[in-house]
């Protein structure tokens, strides 16, 4: 006790007796504990939607490509179908959301078994989509929907689901004159962030009091020209949501995978193993954008079955996995994501036991088996393995847990208990029951729970 009592003195100041004053600095900042409902969350959905999903061409990069960067698919898409003159902030006022029903949206999230979102509020765009005090003109309330979106999802959300609001924000824009300014002073002066992203991150914090906030877009410039630990530090000491609030890596050059909270390290993140601190997956079901795609063909979507891998092996790892869809310009998930996201729901209706609430087990994948990966519940001492594939020949070994025949109970999720018989020189085989199509508890992934083994 006296030891930790040093720690947290060293770190930041003791207020009352277990309160901690995080300090501006990493190193008390990244001692904050992640709040614990995070890590037993495991499974989120990730929103792209702003003015980029009213071209819903390429990617959400859209401007930059075109502009910036002047690909020539998107140079020619837009020779071939915008008059020359037309400007990407032409795109605003078709960003229509006609269709936009957040408790429609709300109940596809839900029956996804998802326990989080997160929405793009601002992507590098610069386009809020919500009535911000410091984006005059370039946001949902003023231009397009004429609507705030990010409070009719966060309201929505909160009445008819128990699912969290999460908001992502970036902390750059690729063509704003402030922060072009503040880029060619090699970032000694902030005109920027102090007039533009701080106001908005305190504004979106108090407004909407999401629990994730998922900062991205570093613009290469360092944390100290965001003030990003200061913001962290009100963000744990003093906002309305100190207590819950989880946020991520991404806030400054070089704290990636560092500093913060959890750790995304990339997009797409997938090490494979153990890591010693909390992580997350964010990945998209259209492989090649996050945002919208009018012209993706059905070959671009993963399939049910990746998505499950990807979720399975994630959480095996001590990870959670953020998956995206892009909505359209009117504001409807397109068949092909609820689809997506309702199938996730179907499995996590049967295997949920087995992805919620868990944690790593000392392996994380049978070293004899493939494709099977195990998570652990230590409150009752299940051990679960998830079969990636249904084996063909009516039993499967698995060679990582400890069994003893008196008290190993072996039971696949959704059926029941199974016979099975210890194998040398440590593990089991499991024997399978023969199952139709229209039996098997689930289609994509199998469970089994072991309890009574280590
Ligand atoms: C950084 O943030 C802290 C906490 O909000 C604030 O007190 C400080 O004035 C900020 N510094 C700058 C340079 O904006
Ligand atoms: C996970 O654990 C928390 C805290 O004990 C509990 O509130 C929650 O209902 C559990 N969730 C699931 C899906 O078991
Ligand atoms: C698999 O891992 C176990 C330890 O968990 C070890 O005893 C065994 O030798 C390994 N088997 C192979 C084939 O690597
Ligand atoms: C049964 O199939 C599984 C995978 O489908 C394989 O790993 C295992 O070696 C097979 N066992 C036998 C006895 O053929």
């Amino acid at each position: 006790m006296a030891v930790l009592l040093f720690c947290l003195l060293s770190l930041g100041l003791l207020v009352g007796t277990d309160q901690v004053k995080y300090e501006p600095n990493w190193k008390s900042i990244d001692s904050r504990p992640l709040p614990d409902w995070f890590d037993q969350a495991k499974f989120g959905i990730f929103i792209h939607w702003g003015v980029f999903s009213v071209p819903s061409f390429g990617s959400e990069w859209f401007w930059w490509y075109w502009q910036k960067q002047k690909l020539k698919p998107y140079v020619n898409f837009m020779q071939k179908n915008y008059p020359p003159d037309f400007k990407y902030q032409d795109f605003a006022p078709q960003f229509t959301a006609e269709f936009f029903d957040a408790k429609e949206w709300t109940d596809i999230f839900a029956s996804s078994g998802a326990k989080y979102i997160v929405l793009t509020t601002k992507h590098h765009e610069g386009f809020t989509l919500w009535g911000s005090k410091t984006s005059w003109n370039w946001n949902a309330v003023d231009v397009g929907p004429k609507r705030d979106l990010v409070e009719e999802i966060a309201t929505a959300l909160r009445a008819n689901s128990d699912l969290r609001l999460g908001l992502y924000h970036s902390l750059f824009e690729w063509f704003n004159p402030l922060y072009e300014l503040d880029a060619a002073n090699v970032f000694t002066t902030n005109y920027f962030p102090t007039g533009k992203t701080l106001p908005e991150l305190y504004e979106l914090i108090v407004k909407y009091k999401p629990e994730v906030l998922w900062s991205d877009g570093d613009g290469n410039a360092p944390d100290k020209y965001w003030n990003s630990t200061g913001f962290l530090a009100w963000l744990y000491n003093e906002s309305p949501v100190k207590d819950t609030v989880v946020t991520n890596d991404r806030w400054g050059y070089g704290s990636i995978c560092k500093h913060g909270g959890y750790y995304t390290c990339s997009d797409r993140y997938q090490p494979g193993h153990l890591l010693n601190h909390k992580w997350e997956n964010c990945m998209t079901i259209d492989k090649y954008s996050w945002g919208y795609r009018r012209n993706a063909p059905l070959s671009d979507y993963l399939r049910i079955e990746q998505l499950v891998s990807t979720l399975v092996e994630t959480v095996s790892c001590g990870g959670n996995l953020l998956m995206n869809i892009g909505p359209t310009h009117d504001g409807r998930i397109a068949p092909i994501f609820e689809e997506r996201l309702r199938q996730m729901g179907q499995w996590l209706k049967v295997n949920g036991d087995a992805i919620f609430n868990t944690t790593a087990w000392h392996a994380q994948k049978d070293n004899v088996t493939a494709n099977v990966w195990y998570t652990y519940k230590p409150q009752e001492k299940s051990i679960f393995a998830i079969l990636l594939e249904w084996p063909n020949n009516g039993s499967v070994i698995l060679n990582e847990p400890v069994v003893t025949p008196e008290q190993t109970q072996v039971v696949l999720l959704g059926h029941g208990p199974l016979q099975w018989e210890p194998v040398k020189p440590k593990g089991l085989r499991v024997l399978l029951p023969l199952l139709s199509f229209s039996q098997m508890p689930c289609q994509w992934a199998w469970t089994l729970r072991l309890t009574g083994a280590i």
